[in-house]
């Protein structure tokens, strides 16, 4: 595996492949890599001729410094994990080597990142579409591959990507839960054993919703409010937002959910930021 550190040294990466007329996939991560990261690498192996995994942990995503600073960070390992299937370029840079001295340059997606999560962490999506676009302009991959746990980021990187004309195809894959249900992710560490059964009430809460709209005619508000309900089983689980939402604009949606919708949630356990969802449809949708 090629270990890059700086922009120059992935350029000459795919200029190479370009060369040799090969296929790229890129697995853009924060790194401390988990079963969805891996699921989405090993998919990447089989549909490209290359793998570039990215792994920086973003400033300019983090709108709370001390979530920053508690992000978990082992490279080495990381780094084990990924050579061990294959991957082909490892792009691990610096802080500078991302944001050199001078850096003015950001991109922002309207309306979608304003709901949700950006209601919550003011300035965290423009962080995120500007890393994903100074990616998408350095490797210029043929496939990327979000997970679809973080799902209002994988839509927004969908209309970044259309917009601004990269042409990639942007494959979202399906979140990789534990046993128990929790959604995996890298924050999961951060998370003491006894606050386990109240993490587990995010994947409760949804599955509630779902189990409602399944049975038809389930009015939003009222999903809503069921979700609420399972949430605040769990003493120290702190609710930001349920919502029960359009999956391409992620406007609210009110009375009877008769179409796909997009049923989500972010809530702290102890002093860690959860966020879930599913995408659940009504009997007879469209
Ligand atoms: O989902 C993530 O890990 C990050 O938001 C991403 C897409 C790697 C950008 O930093």
């Amino acid at each position: 595996m090629i270990l890059c550190r700086t922009p120059e040294e992935a350029r000459r990466f795919r200029a190479d492949l370009y060369r040799q007329g090969r296929s790229l996939g890129l697995v853009p991560t924060m790194g401390w890599l988990h079963e969805g990261h891996l699921t989405l690498v090993r998919t990447a192996l089989t549909e490209n001729d290359c793998v570039a995994v990215s792994l920086f942990v973003n400033p300019t995503q983090f709108n709370n410094p001390e979530d920053l600073a508690a992000y978990p960070r082992d490279e080495k390992r990381d780094r084990e994990l990924l050579e061990a299937l294959g991957t082909h370029l490892l792009y691990a840079p610096g802080a500078t080597a991302v944001y050199r001295p001078g850096h003015l340059t950001s991109v922002r997606v309207a309306d979608l990142t304003e709901v949700l999560e950006g209601g919550y962490r003011p300035g965290h999506f423009a962080g995120v579409t500007t890393i994903v676009a100074k990616l998408f302009a350095l490797f210029a991959p043929d496939r990327a591959y979000f997970g679809a746990k973080d799902a209002q980021q994988a839509r927004v990187i969908e209309q970044l990507n259309s917009d601004l004309d990269f042409g990639i195809e942007i494959r979202v894959l399906p979140t990789v839960r534990e046993d128990d249900g929790l959604a995996m992710s890298s924050r999961n560490v951060r998370l003491a054993e006894a606050q386990r059964p109240m993490a587990r009430l995010l994947y409760g809460a949804l599955s509630a919703a779902r189990a409602s709209i399944a049975r038809g005619g389930a009015d939003a508000e009222s999903v809503r409010a069921a979700m609420r309900m399972v949430l605040g089983k769990g003493e120290g689980v702190r609710v930001d937002y349920v919502s029960v939402a359009d999956p391409r604009t992620l406007k609210e949606l009110d009375g009877v959910i008769n179409r796909p919708v997009l049923v989500s949630l972010a809530a702290y356990v102890g002093d860690v930021r959860l966020i879930d969802n599913l995408t659940v449809e009504p009997p007879g949708a469209p």
